[in-house]
């Protein structure tokens, strides 16, 4: 991560769906809420309004379209699926007494301005980096609701469980679903497993946490190419903690968690995209759905 910088990766995701939302065969895939609240993030920084120019410039747009096809081929469709698959299992816990959210590395995600304006009896709270964290918080500055805390913090220096509790909002009584998309792939091993202890130990009223994880580039399972490893080293935002699909129950064990449900490639298509079977698809990045298996 650069430190003064908002995410680079998470502008790439929020313009991936928003790519999504704006084409004629895949706006269907992102609603006219989630695609509103997008367009207000993108619209409240330079580099936003950048990414919303490259967008809607035709040239620049087709140099995008090539460079997803190099690098990772179907990637904006599966930010939208994965954020669909994980949105799906996250109201299912609701529905079970879920009363609160903690999104960790949120980015410039949706999901809790969308649940903290449909259950104002919802804690939501996003943890980010600092600048990232800064750069959202400007941009719903207008109209968070009441209920949706975003907390800047470099989870590089602080842990996750000192970092929960500085946040006021935070009840550690309440049964809570947390979510970390897009992010342990970031982190070294040591730091993953530090994030699945402090998750267990967050609270007294229960978990769910749903991540996502992705195969090391090597494996049969992902078509990211190599320029993508390259791409994402330059970005200073490299691949650390990768993990196969077939490994994830004996990995979890270890953590003292038990798997729910894996949600991978396949299933996202076959979930969300039967009316497209034919578009380029990302396949890698699958979301994990997990329980501790004793409370810490
Ligand atoms: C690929 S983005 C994913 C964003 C979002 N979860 C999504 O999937 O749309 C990775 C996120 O992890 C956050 N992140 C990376 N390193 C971090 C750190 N040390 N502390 C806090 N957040 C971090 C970044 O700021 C960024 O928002």
């Amino acid at each position: 991560m650069q430190d003064n910088k908002a995410s680079h990766t998470a502008y790439t995701v929020l313009q991936g769906v928003v790519h999504t939302g704006s084409q004629k065969h895949t706006n269907w895939l992102v609603s006219p809420e989630k695609m509103s609240a997008c367009l207000d993030i993108l619209d409240s920084s330079d580099e936003g309004r950048k990414r919303l120019h490259q967008l809607r410039n035709p040239v620049l747009s087709t140099g995008l379209k090539m460079m997803q096809r190099l690098l990772l081929p179907g990637i904006a469709i599966h930010y939208v699926t994965r954020k669909k698959a994980i949105e799906d299992i996250v109201r299912a816990d609701i529905v079970r007494g879920a009363r609160q959210v903690v999104n960790i590395g949120a980015g410039f995600d949706t999901l809790m301005y969308e649940l903290s304006r449909d259950r104002t009896d919802l804690t939501c709270i996003e943890l980010d980096h600092p600048a990232t964290a800064a750069q959202k918080r400007q941009a719903f500055a207008a109209h968070a609701p009441a209920n949706l805390h975003l907390h800047p913090v470099d989870l590089s220096k602080t842990e996750l469980s000192d970092a929960l509790a500085q946040i006021p909002a935070f009840d550690p009584t309440l049964r809570t679903c947390f979510i970390c998309e897009g992010v342990l792939m970031y982190l070294d091993s040591s730091d993953v497993e530090r994030v699945f202890s402090a998750v267990t130990q967050a609270t007294s009223g229960g978990v769910q946490f749903i991540f996502t994880a992705i195969p090391s580039m090597d494996s049969p399972n992902t078509n990211a190419t190599w320029l993508l490893k390259r791409y994402l080293h330059r970005l200073g935002e490299p691949l650390c903690w990768t993990i196969e699909k077939s490994d994830i129950t004996d990995f979890l064990a270890a953590q003292g968690y038990e798997l729910d449900q894996v949600v991978d490639g396949h299933d996202m298509r076959r979930k969300y995209l039967s009316r497209l079977s034919d578009t380029p698809f990302h396949l890698g990045e699958f979301v994990v759905s997990c329980t501790p298996t004793q409370k810490g």
